[in-house]
């Protein structure tokens, strides 16, 4: 990084699609990043070292031990002994991304197997490391492979999803490594922390993001509810709902990035918890409620995008029901506390308050009842009726609803539409 360039390593295994890594460099090249290339030995029987270091401008590490191939200039540190120096790219790389990510490497990852540089170095990294597979249809579905992935995912390893279509080995279905683009994009948006953690929006993945934004919220406290809540019905059961948490997440790091101090409360999720916002973990409407009226004094503009569920089970069974008790069994359910019209009621004067709408009719009207009923200064609404927006989806749309009127808001990434809806959220302060 002697120049100043965020240093991005990029991980080639051995696949066909390995040529693909090569476009994925000068993509990275192009937007103003420092790639450094590590490949596998297999990756050396698809592309030649030496192409990526004609790109990169820098050594292609190989190998554990040394033998490095196609060096064209060292004018970095990373010049020193090669014993340690897994440990010396492992500490100075701000992302590591693994294009194309085999069955196999993917396996190593899960497992901690350490066995060539590429596999070391991931163990050593503290950086974002995102994977883009590729490899055969089956290998791919195969229980192992998707053991694997889950298992990376949930220790927050980002994974770009294959896509479909023909495979290099005759087959058609899933397996295809994502196009450069789209890889490049994730890459770029990991860096300036504008996308959603968990799955990854490749729609827009033309456009590369380019500088981090303004300190904006600079001075405000933001206050963001997330997720699904859950009412237990016994010891293992609960009612829930199909909201991802992303939208919400997504709030919570944008406002951070734009200098907010940010309060997440959150009810589960499989999202990794977003680097510099405090998380209050919750798991039901009523504990939800408690963690958001306990903070609401700090906040200045509050953001409730959690689904929060409308009943509960009036009486939880203290054991597991049984399936012999009962042919039927009757749940009773009761109303829960409506969080955000008791936040409109206790906020301190100057709070924003910002609801969310999820219809699946009449989206508009019925949120421009929310924006009067509940009295909050605007509604995000959705129709979430819509496959692939909104609900559990990577995308979303819709409009921000003010008194002053309507505001659309286009198909977009869960992170782009944070950014789109803090935007109107300036203007509502300013
Ligand atoms: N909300 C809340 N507490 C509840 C229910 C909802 O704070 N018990 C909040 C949500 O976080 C969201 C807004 O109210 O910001 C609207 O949620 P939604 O489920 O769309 O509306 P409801 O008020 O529950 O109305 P309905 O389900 O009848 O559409």
């Amino acid at each position: 990084m002697s120049d100043g360039r965020v240093k991005v390593t990029v991980g080639v295994c051995g696949g066909i699609a390995a040529y693909k890594s090569v476009e994925l460099v000068r993509l990275l090249q192009d937007a103003g990043y420092d790639p450094h290339v590590v490949m596998t030995k297999a990756a050396e029987e698809f592309v030649r070292p030496l192409t990526f270091a004609a790109i990169s401008g820098h050594k292609v590490i190989t190998s554990l031990w040394g033998e490095e191939a196609g060096a064209v200039s060292d004018d970095d540190e990373s010049s020193i002994e090669h014993g340690i120096e897994h440990i010396w790219e492992a500490q100075t790389t701000k992302l590591l991304i693994v294009a194309p990510a085999t069955a196999d490497m993917l396996a190593k990852f899960a497992h901690g197997l350490a066995d060539d540089f590429l596999s070391t170095m991931f163990l050593a990294t503290t950086a974002p490391v995102i994977v883009a597979p590729a490899m055969n249809v089956n290998m791919w579905e195969h229980p192992a492979t998707r053991a694997n992935v889950e298992t990376l995912r949930g220790r927050g390893v980002k994974v770009i999803e294959p896509g479909s279509g023909y495979l290099a080995c005759g087959m058609v279905g899933g397996g295809r490594l994502a196009e450069p683009p789209a890889i490049a994009a994730v890459v770029a948006e990991t860096l300036t922390g504008v996308v959603a953690k968990g799955y990854v929006s490749l729609a827009e993945n033309n456009a590369v993001p380019s500088a981090a934004m303004e300190p904006d919220f600079a001075g405000e406290t933001v206050l963001v509810t997330a997720g699904g809540t859950r009412e237990a019905i016994d010891p293992v059961r609960f009612i829930g709902n199909r909201s991802s948490g992303r939208m919400g997440y997504a709030v919570a790091e944008a406002a951070q990035r734009r200098g907010a101090r940010v309060i997440l409360v959150s009810a589960p999720t499989g999202l990794q918890e977003p680097p510099g916002v405090e998380v209050v973990q919750v798991v039901s409407a009523d504990e939800m409620r408690s963690a958001v009226m306990k903070r609401l004094r700090e906040a200045t503009i509050v953001v409730m995008a959690a689904a929060v569920s409308d009943y509960r089970v009036r009486s939880v069974a203290a054991q597991k029901i049984k399936r012999e008790a009962a042919r039927a069994v009757i749940l009773e359910l009761e109303a829960t506390e409506d969080i955000l019209r008791e936040v409109v009621a206790q906020r301190v004067v100057g709070t924003i308050v910002i609801g969310f709408a999820a219809e699946t009719e009449d989206a508009l009207a019925n949120g421009r009842a929310k924006l009067a009923g509940k009295g909050v200064d605007a509604v995000v609404v959705n129709d979430v009726s819509v496959e692939g927006i909104g609900f559990d989806a990577e995308q979303n749309a819709g409009s921000f609803l003010t008194r002053g009127g309507a505001v659309e808001l286009p198909v977009l990434s869960k992170a782009k539409m944070a950014d789109r809806i803090l935007d109107e959220v300036a203007k509502l302060r300013g």
